[in-house]
Order: structure tokens, then C-alpha cells, then sequence
């Protein structure tokens, strides 16, 4: 029996509570430790977890603890991790894996030295009309990737960023990019790879609690020629969040549409209706994901852990997230085009490039928790 402890008891644990309860494997929940003990106090009451204890500080559950979820902040995600993976857990860490590649680097340095499993949370890979758009860009069957657009467009209003930790570059990491895209981003890195390089720029339309973005777009060029388009926003009503993936033969989208034309003699496009019904075909036999969201990735971590299938999110995974969310921010401070790899040597390794960062505006307000902690999300749009 895996025991099971979560660390940060605020919006996203729920989520994991849920998965872990919903995974079907040998697991149970045995800790929750938060520095607000009510709050994990109350999450016990919620799900009846009457075998579990709460604790605020989360080094008194580490010892009696095989699995922990970090669920804190993105700047403790290194400490909780490092301390979980030293004391011989296996971790499953909530994005942003860290706010820094340096951080990342010592949180995969802990797994490697102690031999536990890393994964970074990445809910969207376990949503069937999302891995199944994936598995049909990545498979070949439709030709190349030309170029792919990524709008990763939400809609979060003003007191969102009244939230104590939110809305500084040195608590936070950063804005709309590394919080919210990096779902997209981690899709985009999942279908095409590392790019070589990014221009970007970044603004703050509408957030005037926060020092950081609410707004960046960067073009993005792949090391076989081709390239991508990424869109983030947080001033976006409707949410209307769209990846597309122009492939040789087709036009992929998520949420699922296809689109194909083919050339007249002249060149001008008509309708390709046979690309098109091929692909439909193709989207609507694909299988359907018995588990989704956080559900289906604790699943498939737990089932990692016990050694019964391979990890589907990587440590790896959760870093070239964070490279690209950095080269975002490197390249708009700079006003320069990024080349990947970030290296060691590189100013925007560590975090100390927030130093520098624009103060779009300046944050004069902050409350320690909100009354209500649900968050919505796009779970159900695809
Ligand atoms: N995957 C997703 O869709 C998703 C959605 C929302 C949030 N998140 C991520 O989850 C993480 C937490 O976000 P949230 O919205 O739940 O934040 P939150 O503020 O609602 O909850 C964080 C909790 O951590 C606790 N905490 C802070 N420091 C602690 C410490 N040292 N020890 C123990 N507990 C501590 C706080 O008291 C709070 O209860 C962030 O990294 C965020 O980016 C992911």
C-alpha cells in the first residue's frame, strides 16, 4: 500500500485528493500537511479522510510517506520537492515545476541521486480530445508540422492578482506565460520538440495588481524549419483556447476540427472534403480515456511508481516547459531573439534576471487566502 501525502492544502489539491481516491491503485491518503492547518483540517473533513493526520509543517509526514503531491506556491516547489525526494518519496509536483532552470536542475539532481520518480503535472496530456489531436500531428500520417498556433487565452479578472502570492516577479516566477500557458506550452513542446529559437514580447493590458504579464506573443522557429506561434493572455472573455496544427496534408485543430484544401491548377485552394472525412474518422476511432485531467495522471504515476507502466510526464517534460517560459521572458526583456539551449552560463539560468524584469505595475493590495477557493477550468471544452 503506497502512502500517500499531499503538501499545500489550497486551490489544486482538491485535485489530487481526487486522484488518488479515483486512481483504483493500492494508495492511501495518510498525511496533509499545510502552514494554514485549517485548511488541511477542512480537506480531511471534506473527503472523509479519517485515516489521515494534518500537519502544518510538512517535514513531520515526510518519514511515513512513500508519495507526496506538492501543491504549494511555485516558489517552494523546489524546497518541498528536494525535502520529499531526500527522504525517499516518489513526487508528483504541481506546474510551474520551478520558477527558475536552476531550481529545476537541483529538483531533478534530488530524483536522480535518491532514485525516486519525478513527474510535473501536465492534466491536460490525460484529456482524449487533446492526446488524441497530439498522437494524430505526432504520427506522420497527415505529413509534416509547417506551423503551429497556440492561443492560450484566459480570462482571469483584477482581484485574482490580490492574492498574496500572486503578482510578483520574485514570489510568483512570472504572469500569464509560466502560470496559465504553460498547459499549451507543454502540448506545443509535446507535438513538435524543442524549438532553436524565440522572439517575444510581453505587455500587462489589464492587471493592475500586478507587476507581471497579463499578455505575451512569441514566434517560435524549430530546428527543421519550421515554426510556431504562442499567444498568451489572461484579458481573454470566453476562453476560447485553440491550438492548430497545419500539417502537410491537413489542418488539425484542438479542440478537434480538421481542415484540408487542396490547389487547382492555378494554385487557389478548394476543398480537400476527403483529407477532411479521413481525418474525422481517423479522430473519432481513437480510444477514450478511462481516467482524465488529474485524475488520469496520478493514475498513471501511481502505476509508474509500482512499475506497471512508463511515466507519461517526465521531470524532463516539466524543465523544457520552464526553458521555453524563460526564453519568453529573456527575449522580451532583451528585445533580442533567444537561442535554446539556455546554458549555465546564461543570466536567465537562475531566477536573478527578475531583478530586472519591467514592474508593468506595482502591487498595493494582497490578501492571504480568498473565502473561496474553487478554481474553474477548461476540463470540459475538449
Ligand atoms: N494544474 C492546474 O491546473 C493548476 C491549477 C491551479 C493551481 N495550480 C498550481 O498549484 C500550485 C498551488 O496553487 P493553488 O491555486 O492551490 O494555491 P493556493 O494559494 O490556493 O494554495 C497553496 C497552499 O499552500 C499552502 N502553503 C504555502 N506555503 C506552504 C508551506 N511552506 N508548507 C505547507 N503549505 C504551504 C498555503 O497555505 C495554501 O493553502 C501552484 O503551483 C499553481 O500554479 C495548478
Amino acid at each position: 500500500m503506497l502512502k500517500v501525502m499531499i503538501i499545500g492544502c489550497g486551490g489544486i489539491a482538491p485535485a489530487h485528493i481526487e486522484g488518488y481516491l479515483h486512481a483504483g491503485e493500492d494508495a492511501t491518503i495518510v498525511c496533509l500537511a499545510d502552514q494554514n492547518l485549517q485548511r488541511a483540517k477542512d480537506l480531511m473533513e471534506r473527503y472523509g479522510l479519517t485515516e489521515a493526520r494534518a500537519i502544518e509543517d510538512y517535514h513531520d509526514g515526510l518519514a511515513d510517506a512513500d508519495v507526496v503531491s506538492v501543491c504549494t506556491p511555485p516558489g517552494l516547489h523546489r524546497d518541498a520537492a528536494v525535502a520529499a525526494l531526500e527522504h525517499g518519496c516518489h513526487v508528483l509536483l504541481e506546474k510551474p515545476m520551478a520558477p527558475s532552470l536552476a531550481e529545476c536542475d537541483e529538483i531533478i539532481a534530488a530524483a536522480e541521486r535518491h532514485g525516486k520518480l519525478l513527474s510535473v503535472v501536465v492534466q491536460s496530456r490525460f484529456i482524449t480530445g487533446i492526446r488524441n489531436v497530439l498522437d494524430m500531428v505526432r504520427g506522420g500520417a497527415y505529413g509534416k508540422n509547417l506551423y503551429a498556433r497556440v492561443h492560450s487565452v484566459w480570462y482571469r479578472g483584477e482581484s485574482y492578482y490580490d492574492l498574496g502570492w500572486r503578482g510578483r516577479w520574485e514570489v510568483e516566477g512570472g504572469g500569464c506565460t509560466q502560470n496559465h500557458s504553460i498547459h499549451h506550452i507543454d502540448l506545443l513542446l509535446w507535438a513538435k520538440g524543442m524549438p532553436a529559437s524565440i522572439r517575444a514580447m510581453m505587455t500587462n493590458l489589464n492587471h493592475h495588481n500586478s507587476e507581471e504579464e497579463d499578455f505575451s506573443s512569441s514566434v517560435l522557429r524549430y530546428p527543421d524549419g519550421s515554426v510556431a506561434e504562442l499567444t498568451s493572455s489572461l484579458i481573454s472573455h470566453g476562453e476560447a483556447q485553440t491550438l492548430i496544427f497545419q500539417m502537410e496534408r491537413a489542418g488539425l485543430r484542438i479542440p478537434f476540427q480538421a481542415f484540408a484544401s487542396k490547389p487547382r491548377d492555378n494554385g487557389f485552394p478548394e476543398p480537400d472534403e476527403a483529407t477532411v472525412a479521413e481525418a474525422t474518422a481517423d479522430f473519432e476511432s481513437r480510444p477514450k480515456l478511462a481516467l482524465e485531467n488529474h485524475d488520469g495522471q496520478v493514475q498513471n504515476f501511481l502505476r509508474a511508481v509500482q512499475g506497471k507502466e512508463a511515466l507519461l510526464a517526465t521531470a524532463q517534460d516539466g524543465r523544457n516547459c520552464i526553458e521555453l517560459i524563460t526564453g519568453v521572458y529573456a527575449s522580451s526583456i532583451t528585445g533580442q531573439e533567444v537561442v535554446f539551449p539556455i546554458g549555465k552560463d546564461s543570466e536567465y539560468y537562475t531566477g536573478a534576471w527578475r531583478a530586472k524584469a519591467p514592474h508593468f505595475f506595482e502591487k498595493s493590495k494582497d490578501v492571504a487566502a480568498f473565502s473561496d477557493t474553487t478554481i474553474t477550468s477548461f476540463k470540459n471544452k475538449f
